[in-house]
């Protein structure tokens, strides 16, 4: 056995031998708790709509919201995101920032259901507006600042109705500064901030556009960031923990974990990744095919987050996560 002319300087098989050993020096791992779940919530429905382009996903009516969400607890899921799809939309979004609009129902709505989960908002307006844009738009572009303003009454709104922690998706300069302000001077002193604070504009959320039912044609180029640009990347997410951002984002994630490293190297913030609608078909598709093993690869993929750095992910997985670990 024992090769004479040859011995390693060091034998990194002795702690791979057994399962126990492997586990034993394990450096990363995966918990529950390090999950959040996204929902959507359509008005107008009353049957849940599967997602085509996303297998198991749906878009549920608003009155089997509150069964999704103790659903999703009886997993041991403990924080969900929740995108309502709109039939009220207009040129602003305005329904967002109505006491009886379906972002403040679906606050309620969930809260009520299980008091104990940990209800985020996805806060923006493109599920809201007619033209489908983060924001208000002028002479072609969303006008930033004019947005800022109707992201304040959102969040505040949001606040009312109960939910426990803001996240502001639109990419707007600003928008930690508004929303503290607002939320500070509302009384919401306590509520957290999650924010999408390195978001590119990515071909990785083709899907969710048809998750939302969305008909925005577009580009984002002029909110979203460049994905050439890492130095700028690190820039937006320090920017927005100077505005006092609670927890920092990437979005999307496995594309983007070089980011992720240097975000979680610069800053002593929770860091977020966000695994989109197109990284989580991609997977589907691959399963499906018959290419690759759907659970070996979101387990993979998502240790490799953790890995890269980020304390918390966002994944359409959330519940198959819980059979799986
Ligand atoms: C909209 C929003 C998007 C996603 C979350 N919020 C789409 C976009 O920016 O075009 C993407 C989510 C996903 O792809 O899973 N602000």
């Amino acid at each position: 056995m024992t090769n004479n002319l040859i011995t390693p300087d060091f034998r990194f098989r002795r702690l791979r031998r057994t399962a126990a050993l492997r586990e034993l020096v394990r450096e990363t791992h995966l918990r529950m708790s390090d999950f959040i779940l996204p929902i959507f919530i359509e008005e107008g429905i009353n049957e849940p709509v599967p997602i085509k382009t996303m297998p198991d996903v749906f878009r549920y009516p608003e009155s089997q919201l509150a069964e999704v969400i103790n659903r999703a607890w009886s997993k041991g899921i403990r924080a969900v995101l929740l995108f309502g799809v709109s039939t009220h939309k207009d040129e602003v979004g305005s329904d967002t920032w109505h006491d009886h609009g379906l972002l403040a129902r679906m606050i309620q709505t969930a809260k009520a259901a299980q008091p104990e989960m940990l209800v985020i908002s996805d806060n923006c307006f493109c599920e809201y507006t007619t033209h489908g844009h983060c924001g208000v738009v002028f002479k072609n572009d969303v006008d930033n600042d004019a947005t800022l303003l109707n992201l304040q009454k959102q969040v505040v709104l949001a606040a009312q109705a109960g939910v426990d922690m803001i996240a502001p998706s639109g990419m707007m300069d600003g928008m930690i500064t508004a929303i503290r302000q607002a939320l500070d001077d509302a009384g919401f002193a306590h509520i957290p901030v999650m924010s999408y604070s390195t978001k590119f504009a990515s071909a990785f959320y083709g899907p969710f556009r048809d998750a939302v039912d969305s008909s925005f044609k577009g580009t984002r180029n002029t909110y979203q960031m460049d994905f050439s640009n890492p130095r700028e990347a690190l820039a937006e997410s320090m920017q927005d923990e100077a505005e006092g951002a609670d927890i920092l984002m990437v979005k999307p994630g496995t594309a983007y974990l070089d980011i992720l490293a240097h975000i979680r190297a610069n800053s002593t913030r929770p860091l977020a990744v966000y695994h989109v609608s197109g990284e989580y078909a991609m997977i589907k598709a691959g399963a499906a095919a018959g290419v690759i093993d759907e659970k070996a690869i979101v387990l993979e993929t998502m240790t490799a987050f953790k890995r890269a750095g980020a304390d918390l992910i966002i994944t359409y997985y959330a519940e198959r996560l819980a059979d799986w670990i």
